[in-house]
């Protein structure tokens, strides 16, 4: 269930390159098969799951990013949320959240575009906390809600 709403909920995190095409950029960027080695480990998920909301559930995840490129971008697949809270912090400095604004793609490429309000650091470690609402996917690709009913009881 959690590796399951891990994988479903956010695809892989990348930072773009700071050019004038940053939108066109990312977007071809997403379509591409990253190397192993630039892709961000996705750590330390929690799930908030109540058994009497089907409507959806709550959760947080950190994702740590080593930036190979210059840039103040982070774009991360990320799917049926509504994002609630999010932070960026360098490891040299983990007391000061970077965190400028985002923008979450409302078509189908379900990319969510975090920037920081300065140039992260060319492989300094960034981790970013994503606090969010998981909506529960109707067509089992996500976390689904399975309701489990005796004889006799609706369903
Ligand atoms: C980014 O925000 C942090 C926290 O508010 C602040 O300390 C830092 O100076 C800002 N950086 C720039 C380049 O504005
Ligand atoms: C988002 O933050 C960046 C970096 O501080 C800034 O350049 C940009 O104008 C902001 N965008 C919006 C829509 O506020």
């Amino acid at each position: 269930m959690y590796l399951l709403a891990l994988l479903t909920l956010f695809g892989s995190a990348f930072a773009v390159p700071l050019t004038a095409s940053v939108e066109r950029l990312d977007d071809l960027a997403a379509l591409y098969v990253l190397p192993r080695d630039t892709i961000p480990t996705f750590y330390d998920v929690s799930l908030f799951l109540n058994p009497d909301n089907e409507e959806y559930f709550t959760g947080k995840v950190s994702i740590r990013i080593l930036p190979y490129v210059t840039t103040n971008q982070i774009v991360i697949h990320a799917m049926e949320m509504t994002i609630n809270s999010i932070e960026a912090y360098s490891d040299r400095n983990p007391t000061v959240n970077l965190f400028a604004n985002y923008t979450l793609a409302t078509d189908d490429t379900h990319l969510l575009r975090i920037q920081l309000n300065e140039t992260m650091t060319i492989l300094q470690p960034y981790t970013i906390n994503i606090d969010y609402v998981g909506h529960y996917a109707e067509n089992m690709f996500g976390i689904y809600v399975s309701t489990y009913g005796s004889v006799g009881q609706t369903q």
